[in-house]
C-alpha cells in the first residue's frame, strides 16, 4: 500500500551537463516502467535542465532545500514556486547537513514544510540523530522533537503527501549503516510517534525512507523491514551503476 520511493541527493555533486548526461543513462537504464518511484536532486542550477531530460519519464526531479518566503529581498534564496516552475515536484527539507552546517533549525523547517506544501511539492522531511545523542541514550526524544517541530500548525490532511526520511547523522557518508535491527526499531518508533501525534491513518500511509550509507550490497534487507519504505541516497547515487543497483534492488 506504501510505494516504495528510492531517491538520489546528489548533494554539491555534477555540473549541468552531466547532471542531464546521468540524467538520460539513468533513464536509458532503469527503462521507462519502475517498481518503486524513483527521484534525483540536483543542485539548484541543474533542476531545470533535469528536468527537461526527465519529462514524461517515471523519474521525479527533487530540490535539495527551499525557502520559505515567496518572493522579495532574500538575495540567494530560492522559493518553492520558484523550484515548481522548472518543473521539479519534490523538495528535500532539513538535511542533516542544512542543521549542523546552515543554521536549519526545527522552526525553518516548519516554514520550509509549509512553503513547499503550498505548492504541491512533494516534501522529504529528514530527522536524524548524532553520534552522541544516541550514545547518550536521547535518540527517540531528539526525532519525536524534530517530529513535532516540522510537523507544527499541519493538519492531517495537509500532513498527507509528507515523506519522513530517517538519516542517523553517524551513519551518513561514513559507510557506517545502521543495522536492520536499529533501522526497523527506529521506523517502528517514528510510524506510532506520528500516530500518536497526528493520526493512524496518515501514519500508517506516510513513506518512511533510511538514509546513511545505503548502497546495492544492503539495500534489499533494509527494504525487506515492515517500516521502511524507501532510501535517500548520497554517495551511491552519484554513479548510474549502483543508483541503477538500488533501485532494482530485488
Ligand atoms: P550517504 O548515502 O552518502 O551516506 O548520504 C546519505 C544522505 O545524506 C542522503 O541524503
Amino acid at each position: 500500500m506504501r510505494r516504495p520511493l528510492i531517491a538520489g541527493n546528489w548533494k554539491l555533486h555534477k555540473v549541468c551537463d552531466e547532471a542531464v548526461d546521468f540524467a538520460r543513462e539513468l533513464l536509458d537504464a532503469v527503462g521507462s516502467k519502475t517498481e518503486v518511484d524513483v527521484m534525483v536532486a540536483p543542485t539548484f542550477t541543474s533542476l531545470f535542465p533535469v528536468c527537461q531530460t526527465l519529462k514524461s519519464s517515471p523519474i521525479s526531479v527533487g530540490a535539495q532545500d527551499i525557502f520559505w518566503e515567496s518572493k522579495g529581498a532574500w538575495t540567494g534564496e530560492i522559493s518553492a514556486e520558484m523550484i515548481a516552475s522548472t518543473g521539479a515536484t519534490h523538495v528535500i527539507i532539513g538535511h542533516s547537513e542544512r542543521r549542523q552546517f546552515f543554521g536549519e533549525t526545527d522552526e525553518t523547517v516548519n516554514k520550509k514544510l509549509k512553503a513547499a506544501l503550498s505548492c504541491d511539492l512533494t516534501p522529504l522531511v529528514c530527522i536524524g540523530e548524532t553520534d552522541e545523542e544516541r550514545s547518550t541514550g536521547k535518540t527517540f526524544d531528539v526525532l519525536k522533537g524534530q517530529i513535532k517541530g516540522a510537523f507544527e500548525g499541519l493538519s492531517p490532511d495537509e500532513l498527507a503527501p509528507v515523506v519522513l526520511a530517517y538519516e542517523p547523522v553517524w551513519a551518513i557518508g561514513t559507510g557506517n549503516t545502521a543495522t536492520p535491527e536499529m533501522v526497523q526499531e527506529v521506523h517502528a518508533f517514528l510510524r506510532q510517534f506520528v500516530a500518536e501525534f497526528t493520526q493512524k491513518d496518515l501514519a500508517n500511509g506516510m513513506r518512511i525512507l533510511y538514509g546513511g550509507s545505503v548502497k546495492s550490497g544492503n539495500i534489499a534487507e533494509l527494504m525487506a523491514l515492515e517500516d521502511v519504505d524507501g532510501a535517500l541516497v548520497g554517495g551511491a547515487s552519484l554513479e548510474v551503476e549502483s543508483f541503477k543497483g538500488i533501485v532494482r534492488y530485488n
